[in-house]
């Protein structure tokens, strides 16, 4: 076992003195010479590196050059010290496929009725073509140097912001946010707690940014207060909370657990996400965490479900250093989000004529949910959560559900794709956004599909 660990630690020495041969022998040229065996494939993910004592002497440099060149590479990201353990080369987490959110299919016009998409109904969603006609006869800002921010937007955000942020930006829509924290917040081998379920690609984020994921519970009144407490033992870097509207479930927190969860994360160090991904159509009144913590929370709030998915924005607001961390790296990108687009929101926001079709917009989803949860009642089928476009439907077999309401022509997402393990049980996610009448006959599908097994016999 020691020799073939010797004669491997000699091989990586060697291909390390082979990449090295004619470059600059400098702490940064070795570095580059490892990154380029790393890029390459000739190193992979946990392989052990040589120490620097002795990869020091087979290169005959001195080990401060080593030592510096594994700090270079440490803070790329490319390999990772594991205490006494040694030095190895990092994992890579799993590029853009094989996520939760691949298996939530979105395939446009395949059902008749399609309750899969979590998306709101284009319908509620304000008229934006008077506004367009105004601001297309006024002059468009189109330098690079502007403010990233409109100043009116703004100001403007800054009076609705539910408490006082330490710093507010503007970015496209709550999951660039989430991606953007996400990886400014969380290292690798850091531990994530999120609501389970979650939303999809909530999960995934966490997982490709190498993190362990821990889902913990929610009850009606929003996340469980012992389970919390449970996974906070372990010390997590970060917690994504949904304050309301919950995505799947439709649960909204309420003031009282909002306090009872600031009061248990007061002594931690553990920074927290807000999504409030439904915004103004959520159905429920937003208690926020940020409140209590302000310098921990960053409070993301979506425009897309409210005013519509493509004016792409959501603002972000709350402590100071992650979203500090934010702007400078987005500086490196996009640098800003359309201030065309932010002049449109800015237009939407302040128009009282939009307030009242927002308001429209709110009743009728928060109808159409529940009607629908009181139809699949009548026929002995409990869904919690009372806000939102969606509801959690517990069934049987998630696949043969899907299959009975697919050969009925409906479509639904699968439940497993939003749970972190299996602990709450098959589900699919139904969206009742848009679903405008229709509701008996629905729930009779629903809660057919739901007890729907195969050849398998039906629980007692
Ligand atoms: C929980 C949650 N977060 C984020 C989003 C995405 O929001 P946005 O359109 O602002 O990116 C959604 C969309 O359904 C969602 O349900």
């Amino acid at each position: 076992m020691q020799t073939n660990d010797c004669s491997e630690q000699n091989r990586i020495e060697l291909l390390i003195a082979a990449s090295l041969a004619g470059s600059d022998r400098s702490p940064l040229g070795i570095a580059r010479a490892v990154g380029r065996l790393v890029s390459g494939g000739d190193l992979k993910g946990a392989d052990r590196l040589p120490t620097v004592r002795s990869l020091a002497g087979a290169l005959g440099i001195s080990p401060t050059s080593v030592a510096e060149a594994w700090s270079v590479l440490r803070q790329s990201g490319t390999i990772v010290t594991d205490g006494r353990r040694g030095t190895f080369v990092r994992v890579r987490p799993a590029g853009a496929g094989g996520g939760r959110v691949w298996k939530v299919p979105v395939e446009p016009g395949m059902y008749a009725v399609d309750l899969s998409t979590g998306t709101p109904d284009p319908d509620l969603l304000p008229s934006i073509g008077s506004i367009l006609r105004t601001l297309g006869a006024e002059p468009i800002v189109t330098s690079y140097l502007d403010r990233p921010v409109l100043e009116e937007l703004e100001n403007d955000l800054l009076e609705r912001w539910p408490f006082t942020p330490e710093r507010l930006t503007v970015v496209n829509g709550a999951l660039d946010a989430l991606d953007r924290l996400v990886s400014s917040l969380v290292g690798m081998g850091d531990r994530v707690v999120v609501e389970n379920p979650t939303f999809a690609p909530i999960g995934d984020l966490v997982e490709k940014a190498g993190a362990e994921v821990i889902g913990v519970r929610l009850d009606d009144e929003g996340i469980d207060v012992d389970d919390l407490a449970g996974a906070l033992t372990r010390r997590p870097s970060l917690l994504i909370v949904q304050p309301r509207a919950h995505n799947p479930t439709g649960v909204s927190m309420t003031s009282e657990r909002a306090a009872d969860l600031a009061q248990l994360l007061e002594d931690t160090d553990t920074m927290i996400i807000e999504d409030d991904h439904s915004g103004a159509v959520a159905g429920a009144e937003l208690h926020t965490l940020g409140r209590y913590l302000p310098h921990r929370v960053v409070h993301v709030h979506s425009f897309s479900k409210a005013y519509g998915p493509d004016l792409r924005l959501a603002a972000v607001g709350g402590a100071a250093l992650p979203i500090d961390d934010l702007v400078r790296r987005r500086q490196l990108g996009p640098s800003w989000s359309s201030r065309l687009l932010q002049a449109i929101l800015h237009r939407l926001l302040t128009d009282p004529g939009v307030d009242a079709v927002l308001a429209t917009a709110a009743g009728a989803y928060a109808e159409r949910r529940s009607r629908l949860t009181r139809a699949l009642e009548k026929r002995g089928i409990e869904v919690g959560g009372g806000s939102g476009l969606n509801l959690w439907l517990p069934v049987y077999d998630e696949q043969w559900a899907q299959v009975a309401l697919a050969s009925r022509g409906i479509g639904a997402a699968p439940g497993s794709p939003f749970q972190i393990g299996e602990a709450d049980g098959p589900h699919l996610r139904i969206t009742t956004a848009r679903v405008r009448d229709g509701f008996d006959e629905l729930a009779e599908h629903l809660a057919d599909a739901a007890l729907a097994a195969g050849g398998r016999s039906l629980p007692a």
